[in-house]
């Protein structure tokens, strides 16, 4: 690994220091508590903005506000085309200010700005196919079999006013992905983002209105998981959260929405296995391992950190793997060249910094990195070295909980039935990763795996048309693809006697 040590300074509007509010009701407003919390960029530690703390009595305000556009029918009931026009507007300005917002995530988390630009693609593709879907909505006609003459169709409605909650990995996708789906189903929304990356949010909610979206239809409210984000998924007068994030706060979320019975949908950790055969293209095969696993310094969902190699080559292909490994450059993610950037958070490097003691207790060999980057200004931020262990064993700690830092736990398999066994032998479900050239062993798998995603010869690709989500404990839901909507959808069946 190669560490880049220049430091850059923030260049943005939104990282001047001054205060962010929340947006309620098409306003910017400061929290009824009055309360602020710092937005710090972790590459350096430096001060981005102050934002708006918001708690339950602001989550009170942005449900009512929510409730009432839902209620008056200001976006429910605007005519499909109408409520498309105004989301394909807000994808052209997505578009416009793509670079703006790019970089506003890479101070705000830290991921490098060759990611952020290149999700520009993604982000602006996303939103399109939202407000595409728009001018889908539709329900059945249904032949029954009642005697006489009965006829029976469905309607299609939205769910109502909808929570979401987002994480920090990936802030302003996530909030096009939730709110995107909201919108083109007709339901309003309170985004609660996460309190280490809520800038985005706000400068999107901001477009939202640029857009012509009425009032009230989107309220970003910023604030701590505890208080404002269990306000919204406890409110009696929400319909439905849609959350992403780790496994433990989703099911706090299930419990809070037993009040009212709250629709919820989740999408949640993983432990994905990524299996190298050895009739892989093994050229291929080294990228994809480890950039499956270190992409934004192992702070995605569907990482692939449980890396299965077939016993014969495992010694020389990881080999390899750590010297792809050794080439990348970590630092500041604004730099040119920086291919991972820190850690979201000192929270999040102290967790990663435990896995390091944690495997090698447990008796992994750690092959590359395994520890904290403090060379000169890196010691100001949460950088970590990218980490290889091997000698992993199925049992261990390293190779069962998401770490969401950039490690990788590299285990040796030799039977393919067996392999199945141990690659579902976990409590996630996310996604997974086959290398092989060999096309009925990667359709063998494509069907054992017991995971949302299957990636073969390829790692953690993803695109609006095509649904993502978990099995098991990664949750339940699925974003992306047409079936996105129905998570925001009631269907009602209608009966007329006709004669
Ligand atoms: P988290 O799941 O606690 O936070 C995600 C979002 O939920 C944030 O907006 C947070 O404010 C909110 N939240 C927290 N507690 C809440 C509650 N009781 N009720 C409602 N909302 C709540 O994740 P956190 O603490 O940021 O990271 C911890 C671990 O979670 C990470 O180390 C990683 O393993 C996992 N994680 C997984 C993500 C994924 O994409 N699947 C994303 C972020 C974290
Ligand atoms: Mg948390």
């Amino acid at each position: 690994m190669t560490v880049d040590k220049r430091v850059s300074s923030p260049q943005h509007s939104y990282s001047d220091g001054g205060l962010k509010r929340l947006l309620i009701d098409g306003r910017f407003v400061d929290a009824t508590s009055g309360r602020t919390f710092d937005s710090l960029n972790p590459a350096t530690g430096e001060l981005l903005a102050r934002v708006s703390e918001g708690d339950a009595n602001d989550i009170d305000l942005a449900v009512a506000a929510a409730r009432r556009a839902f209620n008056d029918g200001r976006w429910s009931e605007m005519k499909p085309f109408d409520r498309q026009t105004i989301l394909s507007r807000f994808a052209d300005l997505v578009e416009e200010r793509h670079d703006e917002i790019a970089r506003m995530d890479t101070l705000d988390m830290g991921m490098p700005l060759s990611r952020t630009m290149g999700n520009r693609r993604r982000s602006v593709g996303m939103m399109r196919f939202y407000a595409g879907l728009t001018t889908t909505l539709r329900g059945d006609t249904i032949e029954n079999s009642i005697p006489g003459d009965y006829f029976t169709y469905t309607l299609k409605e939205p769910v109502g006013v909808v929570g979401a909650i987002i994480p920090w990995n990936n802030p302003h996708i996530a909030f096009i992905w939730k709110v995107g789906a909201a919108l083109a189903a007709g339901c309003t929304v309170v985004l609660k983002p996460a309190e280490e990356a809520s800038l985005s949010a706000l400068l999107l909610g901001e477009l939202l209105l640029e857009a012509g979206l009425p009032d009230g239809v989107v309220n970003v409210v910023p604030g701590v998981g505890e208080v404002a984000g269990a306000a919204l998924a406890a409110h009696p007068d929400v319909d439905k959260i849609a959350f992403t994030g780790s496994t433990a706060t989703g099911q706090a979320i299930l419990r809070a929405s037993a009040g009212n019975l709250k629709r919820v949908t989740l999408e949640l950790g993983g432990k994905s296995p990524n299996i190298v055969f050895a009739d892989a293209d093994l050229d291929q095969a080294v990228a994809g391992a480890a950039l499956a696993a270190f992409a934004n310094s192992g702070q995605v969902c569907s990482a692939g950190t449980r890396l299965f190699i077939e016993r014969r080559i495992y010694d020389d292909f990881l080999e390899r793997v750590a010297e792809f490994t050794r080439g990348l450059s970590v630092g500041n993610g604004l730099n040119d060249g920086v291919q991972l950037g820190p850690v979201v958070s000192k929270t999040q490097l102290d967790r990663v910094v435990n896995y390091f003691a944690v495997g090698r207790d447990e008796g992994a060999t750690v092959l590359v990195g395994g520890e904290r980057l403090v060379e000169g200004e890196l010691a100001n931020g949460y950088f970590v070295a990218p980490t290889i262990f091997s000698d992993v064993r199925d049992d261990m700690r390293v190779a069962r909980e998401e770490i969401f830092g950039p490690v990788v736990s590299a285990i040796a398999f030799d039977d393919v039935d067996d392999l199945i066994a141990r690659a579902n032998a976990t409590s996630f479900g996310l996604g997974s990763g086959v290398w092989t050239q060999n096309v009925a062993k990667a359709h063998r798998f494509a069907k054992a795996i017991r995971a949302g995603s299957v990636w073969i010869n390829c790692y953690n690709l993803m695109d609006p048309a095509v649904p993502f989500g978990g099995y098991k404990m990664s949750g339940y839901g699925r974003e992306g693809g047409v079936q996105h909507l129905d998570e925001f959808l009631e269907t009602k069946a209608v009966w007329i006697k006709t004669s």
